[in-house]
């Protein structure tokens, strides 16, 4: 550790500091078997269950959209906040609402935050992270003091159903932070951040068709290149690795012992994935928390549904370290040291969108909409 990794966090700084949390999740449960069902898999759920940690996720019908959802999340985190008027709002997805514009000046619109700045950051599942790490450098920097960031995505948009490497996997869902000026010895403070990428692996996690290398006036190349594809046997191994590089990275800059962490919130792919990096950074089980058994993977959403769950804040007291880390398609990874926050998450379900209608009429008032656990359990 060198002179400045000291003076990153001792004595405390200015920093960004989670206020507000909060989640939408669509109503419907989808359980492994029906998943098998709906694409015809050559699978079941025994294997799903143990190759991923995955029993059920949830899936947006046709009439909820990303933008609904981030909707959702970003009310229910300004609500956990009290009445904030945020200055800058950041959307981290890869499944944006339409693929021209960004969705994040809609979600403003629609959250009633007038004319502050608002775009979308795409870094896949690392999205969350690249976004809280932008807007962490833009509070210390003095140009925001209140931003909101919302992770929303809604895979089974670009999923094919057909596909047992992948339709198993993802689920719908948002979870965004209110992030207020503050001080990094605080409940809810980013204390440090790691960012990477690696454009080399471009290829293993893409959408072929649809952008302007494989415009939509020409045909597509494969039958299925309008769908999501991901090389899992190689996707995996990049993760493992990365994730562990930048979590210890990202504890090295902060100064924190591995043993001292108590919140462990990896990116929810792959249950074997998450246990893997775990051991590797020597935490024990019991401070590992996820939610991939519920919800699968949420892509960007997923490390914000951990800090929204109730389960995890009974668990975890305000001010704990707490490290979070994902990896995702670019190739990215990302990672943040933060004191677990004392805001009180808050839930919302999806809101009906501006041109369209949910098929369903959403219940989320239970006020555990989903469990999250701890590999110990
Ligand atoms: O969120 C962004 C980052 N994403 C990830 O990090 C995901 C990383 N990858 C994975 O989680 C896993 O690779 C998968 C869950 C996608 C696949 O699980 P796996 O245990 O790693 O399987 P594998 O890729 O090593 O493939 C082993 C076999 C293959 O068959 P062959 O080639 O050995 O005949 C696959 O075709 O398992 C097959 N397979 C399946 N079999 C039954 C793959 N998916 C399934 C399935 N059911 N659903």
């Amino acid at each position: 550790m060198n002179a400045h990794e000291r003076t990153f966090t001792h004595p405390a700084r200015p920093t960004a500091v989670i206020t507000g949390i909060g989640a939408c999740l669509p109503p419907h449960v989808v359980d492994n078997d029906t998943v098998v069902a709906r694409g015809d898999l050559r699978t079941d759920d025994a294997w799903i269950r143990d190759r991923t940690g995955i029993a059920r996720r949830r899936h947006a019908g046709p009439g909820t959209s990303t933008g609904d959802l981030a909707v959702g999340a970003g009310r229910a985190a300004l609500a956990s906040a009290g009445d904030h008027h945020p200055e800058m709002l950041l959307l981290a997805t890869s499944t944006p609402d339409h693929p021209c514009p960004a969705t994040a000046p809609a979600v403003a619109h629609r959250l009633g935050l007038g004319t502050i700045p608002a775009f979308d950051i795409a870094a896949v599942c690392s999205g969350f992270l690249y976004a809280l790490a932008t807007a962490t450098a833009l509070v210390r920097s003095g140009t925001c003091s209140t931003i909101l960031v919302i992770a929303a995505d809604t895979y089974t948009s670009i999923v094919n159903p057909a596909d047992r490497e992948t339709a198993p996997i993802f689920g719908d869902g948002a979870g965004a932070v209110l992030l207020t000026a503050g001080t990094t010895d605080e409940p809810g403070a980013v204390t440090a951040v790691d960012l990477g990428a690696d454009g080399s692996g471009s290829d293993l996690i893409t959408v072929p068709y649809g952008g302007s290398r494989h415009p939509h006036r020409l045909p597509p190349p494969e039958p299925d290149a309008r769908y999501f594809h991901m090389r899992g046997r190689t996707v995996y191994a990049h993760a493992v690795r990365r994730m562990t590089q930048s979590a210890g990275s990202v504890l090295r800059q902060a100064d924190w012992g591995p043993e001292t962490v108590r919140a462990f919130v990896g990116h929810q792919a792959n249950q074997r994935i998450l246990d893997s990096v775990g051991d590797r950074l020597g935490i024990a089980p019991a401070h590992r928390f996820g939610n991939i058994g519920e919800l699968g993977n949420t892509a960007a959403a997923s490390i914000p549904l951990v800090l929204a769950d109730p389960a995890v804040h009974q668990a975890v007291a305000p001010g704990e370290r707490s490290l979070l880390t994902a990896f995702g398609g670019g190739l990215t990874w990302a990672s943040a040291t933060l004191n677990w926050p004392a805001a009180v998450p808050r839930s919302e379900a999806p809101p009906a969108g501006p041109d369209t209608t949910p098929l369903c009429t959403p219940d989320l008032s239970r006020s555990h909409p989903w469990t999250a656990s701890t590999t110990a359990s």
